[in-house]
């Protein structure tokens, strides 16, 4: 059994099938990143392509890592229990920890932590939190300086999540879309599920950035 089956998690089987895939494709020229990882859902499954790939980089990390009550919930459905308003940062690292010691974890709410990013150029970035504005143009306006042209790998998860709303909360997680459709000179799609059901869990977008983009 793959370590990462035992992790609860928010993302399908897929992709985390997806992530490890990606990252075993590391070549060397990059760090990996993730904006909203949780209790690691996303981030071992990455990790553990990472290290078949040598991967010899700090793994940087953002999340708010304080248990709301939809994430008590779905922890206990897949049997962990947590409390509201616990601090879930150990959680994350002791299941990170256990396969790669280098998390460097940025943990409070990301319009302020993302701003301390230490500025390593970037190979794969993974979004699971940036979704509504402000948070989504901020974290790109920091890390975009720091992707590679033709090499670094954004991952949108829930990209075509603001189908499945309407008014101004399909407003709101219409963010992502507006940005890349704005800016779809700089970027190549180079994975989306979107046409698989239920969109709700069929919702990711992989994307390559082609082209300097300044913003
Ligand atoms: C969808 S969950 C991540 C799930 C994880 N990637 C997985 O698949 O198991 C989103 C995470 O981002 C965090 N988050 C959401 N918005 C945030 C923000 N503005 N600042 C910091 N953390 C945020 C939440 O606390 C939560 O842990």
């Amino acid at each position: 059994m793959l370590s990462y089956e035992k992790i609860p998690k928010m993302s399908p089987e897929f992709i985390q099938e997806y992530l490890q895939k990606l990252g075993t494709q590391w070549t060397g020229q990059g760090v990996a990143i993730e904006l909203g990882s949780w209790l690691g859902g996303t981030a071992v499954p990455l990790l553990e392509g990472l290290i078949e790939a040598g991967y010899d980089r700090p793994f940087y990390s953002f999340d708010r890592w304080t248990a709301n009550k939809a994430e008590v919930e779905k922890a206990k459905k897949q049997g962990v229990r947590v409390k509201e308003g616990q601090n879930l940062l150990p959680l994350f690292l002791e299941n990170a920890t256990t396969i790669y010691p280098n998390i460097k974890p940025w943990r409070g709410v990301i319009l302020d932590t993302i701003k301390e990013y230490p500025g390593d150029p970037i190979e794969i970035c993974v979004f699971d939190a940036p979704k509504t504005e402000p948070t989504f143009t901020e974290a790109l306006r920091v890390l975009l300086p720091h992707f590679i042209p033709n090499v670094t790998i954004l991952g949108l998860l829930d990209y075509h999540f603001y189908q499945m709303h309407k008014g101004n909360r399909r407003e709101r997680f219409m963010a992502p879309v507006r940005f890349m459709e704005n800016y779809s000179d700089h970027f190549s799609r180079i994975k989306d599920w979107k046409r698989k059901k239920p969109l709700y869990i069929y919702s990711h977008v992989f994307f390559r950035y082609k082209k300097e983009l300044k913003i």
